[in-house]
């Protein structure tokens, strides 16, 4: 036989275990009773998305194979319950038999066992328990799945981008959903907690769709799960709501790659897909989230970029971008991921991971983007990225806000001036002076906090004045009147001012349309 042209890709040092998956054949034989105490018991001891932050603050921003023996070695000199679980559920580690028993009951204890949920093993007095895979609290919810380290086959639970997707999401929820790539279930089961008509999640891996009902069980949510490639399962549907995390990132050659992590050699191989399918997937008015991390190329425009994914040109496109982790931070995480012992293979994925980045040429972008189909034919779909410094204390009504901003700004004069405007929440107006004389001469800016969505600017006076006005008048045709009076006109004469700084403010964020 000829030798092979090309040598195989090097494929690096063995790996080592990693650890097991959840046992998902024996899920449907947990009882409801065992979970509806597994769920009473996390409710009473406190075991919430605040004790996970609580516990997360310990030492946050950092590699879990770092920081998960550091977290652990915190969480067993605390006495509350709820740590006791967070440390059994979230943190991987062996709490001692009866402290378990005392927190979940015997019954559920033993259910849990029965099923391979929780595992015996060694803890520092005697006998213990350890959770197979993660029991996460999230947004109220408790959701099952296996450790991200858990290899090929793993199903992702929540995690910080799901966290911050679930920010940006409507409070209130109605109508048809579809979470794409649902992992865990996370988007569908919270769709179907905030209201959601009829929620349904889909996933490429049988192993979530398990999972998923599993957690629907759980929290006694009513939400549907299918297994397929992308919208294939739900194909002929249209929804209000399309919520979805693809898998986004880079994978070198040679590493092997991970369903629910890795998106091919430029990571956009499932959003391109995804976004390409999205415009059969909306019905009118329908709008979809999804939240990614990109590899810009060099002298390439996020918008652009993402509208030529999109294809159809009716849709609407608002894309909040953050600046993404770097490249050696990328590089660290994913490859503990690997690799979680961070031994030589570790390192000989840390150096893949750099290379292939390095190749790429481009920058790291952390984005959401919201697409919408208009309820009623529009002259011009929007475009519009909006640079934010990442998305923490952003939420749905920031979301909302700013697509009814960008529908006024596309709007003609007469429905503008219909319109009701005031000064963004997020905003500073600063009035600063060399010195402390009243009399000196001021400048004026707006400040915003970080992460809003919009950027901070100098103002003139005047500019200040006018922004006064319109947040206080309640129409733009109301504040054209008090602006004339103001400086001494006829509202004829400045009517295309006014309206010029009304669209201005509302493209810079300054100016948000009343709720
Ligand atoms: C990054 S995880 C997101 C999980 C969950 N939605 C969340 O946000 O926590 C990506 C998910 O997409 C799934 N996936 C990957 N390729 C897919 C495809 N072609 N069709 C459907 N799902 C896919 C993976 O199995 C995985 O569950």
């Amino acid at each position: 036989m000829d030798a092979p042209r090309h040598p195989a890709p090097d494929a690096g040092p063995a790996r080592g275990p990693r650890p097991p998956l959840v046992p998902i054949e024996r899920l449907d034989a947990v009882p409801d009773a065992a979970l509806a105490a597994l769920a009473a018991a996390a409710a009473r001891h406190g075991f919430d998305s605040e004790a996970l932050a609580e516990a997360e603050r310990l030492l946050p921003a950092m590699a879990e194979a770092m920081r998960g023996p550091a977290i652990r070695a915190a969480l067993a000199a605390r006495t509350e319950p709820r740590m006791a679980l967070a440390r059994l559920f979230a943190y991987d580690d062996a709490v001692p038999a009866e402290r378990v028993q005392a927190l979940l009951g015997a019954e559920t204890t033993g259910a849990l066992a029965a099923a391979g949920l929780l595992e015996p093993a060694p803890a520092p007095r005697g006998a213990g328990w350890r959770a197979r895979g993660r029991l996460m609290p999230f947004e109220g919810l408790l959701v099952w799945s296996d450790r991200p380290d858990a290899g090929d086959a793993a199903v992702m639970g929540p995690g910080a981008t799901t966290q911050g997707a679930a920010r940006l999401l409507p409070a209130r929820i109605a109508g048809d959903v579809l979470d794409v790539g649902c992992g865990a279930g996370s988007f569908a089961l919270l769709a179907a907690r905030r209201g959601a008509r009829r929620a349904t999640g889909v996933d490429i891996a049988p192993r979530a769709v398990a999972l998923a009902r599993f957690n629907a069980r759980l929290n006694r949510v009513t939400a549907e799960f299918a297994a397929g490639d992308l919208l294939a399962p739900v194909a002929g549907r249209a929804f209000d709501l399309i919520v979805a995390q693809p898998p986004y990132v880079v994978e070198p050659e040679g590493l092997g790659g991970v369903t629910y992590l890795h998106g091919g050699a430029r990571g956009d191989a499932v959003l391109r897909r995804l976004l390409a399918g999205l415009g059969r997937a909306l019905a009118p008015g329908g709008r979809a989230l999804v939240v990614a991390d990109l590899w810009l190329p060099r002298g390439a425009t996020l918008h652009e970029t993402l509208r030529a994914h999109l294809g159809d040109p009716a849709l609407d496109l608002v894309t909040l971008a953050a600046p993404g982790l770097s490249a050696p931070i990328q590089a660290a995480a994913y490859a503990s991921l690997d690799d979680p012992s961070l031994g030589e293979r570790y390192a000989w994925a840390v150096a893949r991971y750099l290379e292939h980045f390095a190749a790429l040429d481009a920058q790291p972008v952390h984005a959401a983007l919201v697409v919408r189909r208009r309820a009623h034919a529009a002259p011009e779909a929007l475009t519009v990225t909006v640079p934010v410094a990442g998305f923490a204390g952003r939420d749905g009504r920031d979301v909302d806000q700013l697509l009814a901003a960008m529908d006024l700004l596309g709007a003609p004069d007469a429905t503008l001036l219909r319109a009701a405007l005031r000064a963004s929440r997020h905003a500073t107006w600063v009035e600063e002076r060399r010195a402390p004389d009243p009399a000196a001469e001021a400048r004026y800016s707006v400040r915003f906090e970080r992460g809003a969505l919009a950027r901070d600017r100098e103002l003139s006076g005047s500019s200040l004045v006018l922004a006064a006005t319109l947040d206080a008048a309640p129409s733009v045709a109301a504040a054209v009147e008090r602006w004339a009076a103001e400086v001494g006109a006829s509202p004829a004469e400045v009517r295309d001012e006014v309206l010029a700084f009304a669209r201005d403010g509302l493209a810079s964020g300054l100016l948000v349309p009343a709720s």
